[in-house]
């Protein structure tokens, strides 16, 4: 499939920036599977690092290939964090959180010296906001926190968003993320100011933590059929 060629040209040109002796963010998504797979590759041919997943989908992966893992708790530094994104626009702007992973990656992204998006040429845009942007919240009082949401997103010149929870399959019932919260998917055409928005969601009590990743990735790499164009930006 064209699209996964495109995802693998992106994970495997990120690991060019992996370096021995280096603890490495492992990011979530079928993306970052392929750079997970990748990295198993250099391991198994003696590369000395250390990963931190930001999913337990991610922690059992790299553990089946093979990857030295360091629980989170006793991280002193991450070096290099490698994730996807839903969207990344021209400034590095991302969506995250299709996978339902966003606050691990937010964390892990965050506290990381470098974070590399890795991406499919599908994934950039010139505005965010075609791919509903995901909102994870506590579960106790989720319908309240909805409301403020749309507020939020309304104030901040969004027209019409559209706020639903995430629901696990076709079962109707809520999709837990791995920090036991729900998620919110807000469906916002486009999300014309991006800080002003990401403020006032963080502002919300109920929200957890939502999918912008404003000033957190550095490099940004894009795949397509034939390779991968890397971009670099100042954090
Ligand atoms: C998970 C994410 C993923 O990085 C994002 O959904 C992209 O996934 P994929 O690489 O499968 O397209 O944010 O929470």
């Amino acid at each position: 499939m064209a699209q996964d060629d495109a995802k693998r040209n992106a994970a495997a040109a990120a690991v060019d920036f992996v370096e021995d002796g280096m603890t490495i963010g492992l990011g979530t998504g079928s993306t970052a599977a392929f750079f997970v797979e990748f990295l198993a590759d250099e391991v198994a041919d003696g590369l000395l690092i250390k990963g931190v997943p930001t999913s337990e989908a991610t922690q059992r992966l790299a553990e089946s290939h093979g990857i030295p893992l360091l629980p989170v708790e006793q991280v002193e530094r991450i070096h290099l964090t490698v994730d996807g994104a839903d969207e990344v626009d021209p400034h590095a702007n991302l969506i995250k959180g299709g996978g339902a992973a966003l606050l691990r990656e937010k964390i892990i992204a965050d506290a990381s010296d470098h974070m590399i998006v890795i991406a499919d040429a599908g994934k950039a845009v010139d505005v965010l906001g075609k791919f509903p942007l995901p909102v994870e919240v506590t579960p106790f009082g989720f319908t309240i926190t909805a409301k403020k949401v749309y507020d939020a997103l309304s104030a901040t010149g969004v027209s019409k968003p559209n706020v639903k929870l995430r629901e696990l399959g076709q079962s109707g019932a809520p999709l837990v993320t791995d920090g036991g919260n729900y998620i919110l998917d807000c469906a916002c055409k486009a999300i014309p100011n991006v800080r002003e928005t990401a403020v006032a969601l963080s502002m919300i009590p109920g929200v957890v933590e939502h999918g912008l990743f404003i000033n957190i990735a550095r490099t940004v790499i894009i795949g397509d059929d034939d390779g991968a164009e890397i971009l670099e930006f100042e954090s």
